[in-house]
């Protein structure tokens, strides 16, 4: 009987295309850009299953190119790239990656935390720039990280995760989010509910772990910048759009925060007009989940999702709806 036919947008783990090619006749766009749009609605005409990535956007035209389209495996834990309704609509699963990215994902949280707090992206640019000429009492300060408050929105896994590791910084940890957490959960941690105007007042440092959808769309604006403590950083590992960039910009030049952190773009992979140049700010370009053992678990995870829909039948544990 012939295999079902999978298409792959991107380059992946070797363990994710052996683990496709064993079960199915796979057509392989093999580079490290997207692909383009027309190319993906072509190949998507003859296939049964979708491996994507949060750059392929997975609407109503393309799912009007793909008649046979039964399965969208996402290779990421986010899903909002994907217009769930419809594929629901046309009885097509939609997988993601969730659990085991959370802990790489939090780990890079507090690397974009430290390194804002502590300037050392701009140490590194100095050293080699040869600017350093000896320790100085007022080189290059930052601000105290330890015993300040930590504000986290969206306690998800990987906001708690965030919140897990505040402990060792002896921090106090608010959260807000639409749901309260368990007490238990919030007791385990140490952290404390409060609502999006307290938490943005009275945190020093504010990171966001929400999903992105139409409530969370610039969630944050210049308005909740305004509310901030000007000593206060900003971290945003989760979806670009939940700030609004242009207002961080005027944010961070003016000083109204002390700084950022920021792994996504509302334009990705774009930036803003001037971002780049806040010294302020650390930019990574949305790494929060890249190690090779997380690259890896997520492949799997991607392919085993398109198995389970296509091979098995059975509706997979990492169903999104
Ligand atoms: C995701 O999985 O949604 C991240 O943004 C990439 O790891």
């Amino acid at each position: 009987m012939a295999k079902p036919r999978v298409l792959v947008t991107r380059r992946v783990p070797r363990e994710c295309l052996e683990l496709l090619k064993k079960h199915f006749d796979v057509e392989h766009y093999d580079r490290g850009t997207a692909i383009p749009r027309r190319r993906l609605l072509k190949s998507v005409r003859d296939k049964d299953g979708l491996l994507c990535l949060l750059t392929d956007r997975i609407d109503a035209e393309l799912l009007a190119a793909a008649p046979r389209l039964k399965a969208v495996s996402t290779f990421s834990v986010g899903y909002d790239h994907i217009d769930v309704p419809a594929c629901k609509a046309r009885g097509i699963n939609v997988t993601n990656t969730p659990g085991v990215l959370t802990e790489s994902t939090a780990d890079f949280t507090w690397a974009l935390l430290m390194a804002a707090a502590r300037r050392v992206v701009e140490g590194d640019a100095f050293m080699r720039g040869g600017k350093f000429k000896g320790w100085d009492p007022l080189m290059l300060l930052g601000g105290d990280v330890h015993g300040k408050t930590l504000g986290i929105i969206g306690f998800g896994r990987i906001g708690q995760a965030v919140a897990k590791r505040a402990g060792g910084f002896s921090m106090r940890v608010l959260y807000y989010d639409t749901r309260r957490a368990a007490p238990e959960a919030e007791k385990a941690l140490g952290a404390r509910f409060a609502p999006l105007k307290e938490l943005l007042r009275e945190s020093d440092f504010v990171s966001v772990h929400t999903v992105l959808d139409e409530s969370t769309r610039h969630l944050l604006d210049g308005k909740a910048f305004r509310l901030m403590k000007r000593s206060a950083y900003l971290i945003n590992a989760a979806r670009g759009p939940i700030l609004d960039e242009k207002a961080l910009v005027r944010a961070l030049k003016s000083e109204r925060i002390r700084g950022a952190g920021l792994d996504v773009y509302e334009r990705e992979p774009r930036t803003m007009p001037g971002l780049a140049s806040c010294r302020n700010a650390v930019l990574a370009p949305h790494l929060a989940s890249a190690t090779v053992e997380t690259r890896r678990r997520m492949g799997v995870m991607a392919a085993s999702g398109l198995v389970d829909a296509l091979i098995c039948k059975a509706r997979s544990p990492y169903a999104v709806s």
